[in-house]
């Protein structure tokens, strides 16, 4: 999948691998080729079914898994599932023939690292193995520190509230309203900026085409966005990718959207331009926040179904409530379940600023929903402005944690990394809302 040829040895370690497939000659070969890098791959076991590997990787506890789909007894993803929760440090590459998105999907939901299509070329598996033995390495320090290890390893870079969590790669949270202006920008800005302050890797997308503001909430200018991939979707290179993301001096990743309106409108014309970009390359951050604007089309839904959570935004007023309705009824007709959407109410008034009573009550909103609001941002002109007009994002500009809206923006991004870093029974949840998707052909969406 990715074009990694000269990854090199940035590492000394040898990477521990353990090598899953029922063909035993497709073993072999997987068997040999490492075996040309044996300076940096060591073949500690092999697997034949999905049990077996599960056992192997207990006792041989590898660094990196290969393993195969379509197998006898246990598949491939189930073997998968089992082993990102007994051996968190084992970090998986899916290898198969199977090219449907919904097994990249069902591979990604089960904790897989990467996704590679056989036959593999010898330099693309290398290169994979490493990127992925780098990426996990923020596991090994977690793993390592909740089981005392030595002083260097606990000294870790990672902030102490990651600890107890096993992350699994790749969560896309989408943050979408139906209504122009809500604060979708200020809400994903945010949610990025707080889960990136767990230490962990966070990218945020700008796929609000047209009118995209991250780059001026966050002040950043490049000469490189998303237009530069559009044209190499098919075969996207990570480094490529990498070379075109901006840094936030918080060291949040960003991808921009396109400069100009004609340009924005020349990625329009590919189909699912963002989605299939986040495909490539999701499993390379731990989250994925993608902003978007409230335009719904074909590209926008594929969104939603990649995501692993909707971030739904409305404000308290009739008409941003009234379409917040509709969306849900659709959210409905896909069979997303429950946890799928987290509904946030911004720009929300306390009682004295809501005297003239132009805002609705939040108990009048959930009653007409029938869904509760999961989290409610109070309005607070000047300190989001002021925060817009620095280019910082709101949580940043102002450090008082206990301050509203801050406060209420902090506890969002965290609550969404509670809920999903490594939360097996939230994927058990999607994983059944597409079996329902399955029965219903006509909004399924094509991917
Ligand atoms: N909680 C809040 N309190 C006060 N002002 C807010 C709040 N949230 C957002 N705003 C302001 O509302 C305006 C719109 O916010 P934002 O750009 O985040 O919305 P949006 O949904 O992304 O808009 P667009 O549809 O243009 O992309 C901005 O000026 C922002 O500063
Ligand atoms: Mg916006």
């Amino acid at each position: 999948m990715f074009n990694k040829k000269s990854a090199g040895n940035e590492s000394r370690d040898v990477i521990k691998v353990v090598i899953v497939d029922d063909i035993p000659d497709t073993r072999e070969n997987i068997k040999k080729l490492l075996a040309f890098e044996e300076q940096e791959f060591r073949v500690v076991g092999t697997a034949g079914t999905g049990t077996e590997a599960v056992r192997i990787v207990q006792e041989t506890q590898p660094d990196v898994v290969i393993m195969d789909i379509n197998m006898p007894d246990m598949d491939g993803i189930q073997a998968t599932s089992q082993i990102s929760k007994v051996v968190p440090t084992a970090a998986v590459i899916i290898m198969s023939v199977q090219q449907d998105s919904d097994y990249f999907r069902k591979a990604m939901l089960a904790g897989a690292r990467n996704y590679l299509i056989k036959p593999v070329d010898p330099d693309e598996l290398y290169g994979t193995i490493r990127a992925v033995y780098k990426q996990h390495e923020i596991i090994r320090r977690q793993q390592a520190a909740m089981q005392g290890a030595p002083g260097d390893l606990r000294a870790s870079t990672i902030a102490p509230e990651t600890e107890a969590y096993a992350l699994r790669a790749g969560h896309i949270i989408v943050v979408y309203s139906p209504q122009g202006g809500v604060g979708c920008t200020t809400i994903a800005t945010n949610i990025a900026t707080g889960l990136m302050k767990k230490g962990i890797r966070v990218l945020l997308v700008d796929a609000n085409l047209q009118f995209g503001d991250v780059g001026v909430f966050l002040k950043l200018q490049s000469q490189s966005n998303l237009y530069d991939l559009v044209d190499k979707i098919d075969d996207l290179d990570i480094e490529f990718f990498d070379s075109v993301v901006s840094s936030h001096e918080s060291g949040l990743k960003v991808l921009l959207g396109p400069p100009r309106l004609e340009l924005a409108l020349e990625v329009e014309q590919v189909p699912n331009a963002v989605g299939r970009i986040l495909e490539k390359v999701a499993q390379n951050y731990d989250f994925v926040v993608v902003d978007t604007s409230s335009h719904l089309n074909e590209s926008q839904l594929a969104l939603f179904d990649m995501a692993t959570k909707v971030v739904l935004v409305s404000t308290p007023t009739l008409a941003s409530i009234k379409n917040t309705r509709f969306v849900l009824d659709l959210f409905d007709k896909l069979n997303y379940t429950a946890v799928k959407t987290t509904f946030v109410l911004n720009r929300v008034e306390d009682e004295r600023q809501r005297g003239a009573r132009v805002t609705i009550p939040t108990e009048t909103i959930e009653k007409h929903l029938k869904r509760p609001v999961d989290a409610q941002i109070p309005a607070d002109d000047r300190t989001v402005l002021s925060a817009v007009n620095k280019g910082v994002p709101v949580i940043s500009y102002q450090r008082d944690r206990t301050r509203s809206p801050i406060k209420e923006l902090v506890e969002l991004a965290d609550s969404l990394f509670a809920q999903l870093a490594g939360d097996e029974d939230f994927a058990e949840d999607d994983t059944e809302s597409d079996k329902n998707k399955a029965k219903k052909p006509l909004l399924r969406l094509g991917r």
